[in-house]
């Protein structure tokens, strides 16, 4: 039988996926360089799966490996997740985040091609539409301009992906927009695990929650929203993995080229996130409202209604059980992987 390559698959929502994956009948490869996690989280998709999952620890741009792998595994697809994400990173490190994420993921496809391997679903971002020019954003909203090199590297790999299925129809090449990921798996066994003070406002709050962090600070609450913070359309990582599922069945057809937006539709600000996870949790969550971060938008969520009619795919889950199992995980896992 064979299998699906998850790039990447150590990571936040590589792990998820993989228990989807698993748990719907594919067997896995993951191959990840751990540079931005651990593989205890592969040892714990196996405890809930029951499954082993072959991994290779090794980089994406290490061409002699990445054939190995193609050798010894005979694979249909690849989920291409492995990537350095940090927003605020990217802008002091461009050079290291065009290599990692282009210049691996052009070696990457070079040894896929080798092996006739040309199905390939790509963890892109709604930051690929810049400031949107409409809201909900559909698929036809043009790209836009990104504030930071993560977000050009996301871009730009869709830009490469779009030519290499042009100027070769036996690729299939699907693009999934991610809003925004957070929750956990409802067993609280892996969850998302950022390094130092986060970025991201959920696990931000989360830190709050656990009493490593003192507060949120809200970026800004004079925005054209209905509070005056920012709205997001979060969306519950296992959804976000169930997507991928449903986009590999997709790509079975030779679809060619494919866009979606992953996303509920839904937008929250960030107070209404507060809220939502104090109920959630139970736990209060001080917060102080300071200065907007440089490159925030004021809105951002999906029209998710093309992955819906073409991939059979909504997210279920709402935000109260986005709430729960961020808290879930954290409560059970303090200081993530490491104990
Ligand atoms: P993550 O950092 O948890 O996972 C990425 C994984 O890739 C890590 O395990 C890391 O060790 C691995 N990796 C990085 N560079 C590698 C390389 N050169 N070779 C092999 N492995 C490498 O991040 P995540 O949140 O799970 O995100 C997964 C993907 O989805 C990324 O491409 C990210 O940019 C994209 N994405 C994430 C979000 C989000 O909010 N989390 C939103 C939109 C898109
Ligand atoms: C950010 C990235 C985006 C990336 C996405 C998912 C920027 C400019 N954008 O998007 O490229 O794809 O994460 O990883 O970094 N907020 C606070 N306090 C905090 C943190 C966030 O108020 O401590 C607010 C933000 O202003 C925003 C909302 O919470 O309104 C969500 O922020 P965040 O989780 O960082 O996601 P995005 O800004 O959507």
């Amino acid at each position: 039988m064979s299998s699906i390559l998850v790039t990447g698959g150590a990571g936040f929502i590589g792990s998820h996926t993989c228990v989807e994956l698993i748990e719907s009948g594919y067997e896995v490869v993951v191959v990840d360089n751990l540079s931005n996690s651990s593989e205890e989280s592969l040892k714990r998709v196996e405890k809930i799966t029951g499954k082993p999952v072959k991994f290779y620890q090794a980089d994406i741009a290490d061409e002699a490996a990445m054939n190995q792998i193609l050798e010894e595994n005979d694979i249909f697809a690849v989920i291409h997740f492995a990537g350095l994400k940090a927003v605020g990173e990217s802008v002091q490190k461009p050079l290291e985040y065009y290599t990692n994420n282009i210049a691996g993921t052009l070696s990457m496809c070079k040894v896929l091609r080798a092996h006739h391997v040309k199905n390939i679903i790509f963890s892109s971002s709604a930051t690929v539409y810049g400031d949107p020019a409409e809201i909900p954003i559909t698929e036809k909203c043009p790209k836009g301009q990104c504030t930071n090199p993560y977000g050009w590297t996301k871009s730009m790999l869709e830009q490469i992906l779009t030519d290499i299925q042009f100027a070769d129809p036996e690729w299939n090449v699907i693009l999934l927009r991610y809003f925004n990921p957070i929750g956990a798996h409802k067993s609280g066994l892996i969850g998302e695990e950022p390094n130092g003070i986060p970025n991201n406002l959920m696990p931000y709050i989360t830190k709050v929650a656990v009493g490593k962090l003192p507060q949120v600070n809200v970026f800004g609450n004079d925005y054209p929203t209905p509070d005056g913070t920012g709205v997001r359309d979060y969306i519950h990582v296992v959804d976000l993995a169930q997507g991928h599922v449903k986009a590999l069945e997709k790509i079975k057809e030779n679809p060619g080229l494919k866009i979606y937006n992953l996303g509920t539709g839904k937008g929250y600000s960030v107070l209404e996130i507060i809220e939502n996870f104090k109920e959630a949790s139970g736990v209060d969550i001080p917060y102080v409202i300071t200065e907007r971060r440089a490159g925030d938008i004021a809105e951002c969520y999906a029209d998710a209604s093309l992955a819906k009619e073409e991939l059979g795919w909504t997210a279920r889950f709402g935000i109260r059980e986005m709430c729960a199992d961020s808290w879930n995980w954290q409560k059970n896992n303090p200081n993530g992987y490491s104990k």
